[in-house]
């Protein structure tokens, strides 16, 4: 027989709780939409975009963990919704880069939306958890500036791609 017990939820205001909970839900799309983009780079013959996404897609649905274990180590909870649908028809591979800058530059203002609302329910702990995920944003956005220069260089050689694509998974297997 189990016995079940009502944690203490106290900790976090009903408003971190929300916007908290569906940062979670933008994390998992944003894992979800990589691995789409990733399933059309191994559709085309880009292994190293592919692979690139891949990973990607794996650090997202990270984020989206860090999110949910704050949740419960905050003594909140986590209610999760459904996943929306992510694209499955993608362009070149520099529209795919510039499809995913502008998903981090959305990703940024969430998270920066995040830490004005902890500010303002005078929540420090979320303040400084959210840290971690500035700093990363920054991070992923130059990642995607960096292989847009240098799909700008490539312009429309097919062996330049080719060997970008290489450098591409090379460099990502070393991160
Ligand atoms: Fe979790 Fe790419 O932001």
């Amino acid at each position: 027989m189990y016995l079940y017990y009502t944690r203490r939820t106290t900790m976090l205001s009903e408003k971190l709780k929300k916007a908290l909970n569906e940062q979670i839900n933008k994390e998992f799309y944003s894992s979800y939409l990589y691995l789409s983009m990733a399933s059309h780079f191994d559709a085309n013959a880009l292994p190293g975009f592919a692979s690139w996404m891949k990973m990607q897609a794996r650090e997202e649905w990270e984020h989206g963990m860090k999110f949910y274990e704050y949740l419960y180590e905050a003594g909140s909870e986590v209610q999760l919704e459904a996943i929306a649908k992510p694209p499955v028809k993608f362009g070149t591979p520099k529209q795919i880069f510039e499809e995913t800058y502008k998903h981090e530059q959305g990703v940024t203002a969430s998270i920066n939306a995040l830490f004005e609302l902890a500010k303002a329910e005078k929540d420090p702990k979320t303040e400084v958890m959210l840290h971690w995920f500035i700093n990363e944003q920054v991070e992923e956005e130059k990642n995607d500036r960096d292989i847009l220069d240098m799909l700008d260089k490539v312009g429309d050689s097919h062996f330049g791609l080719l060997q970008l694509d290489q450098q591409v998974m090379a460099r990502r297997a070393a991160d």
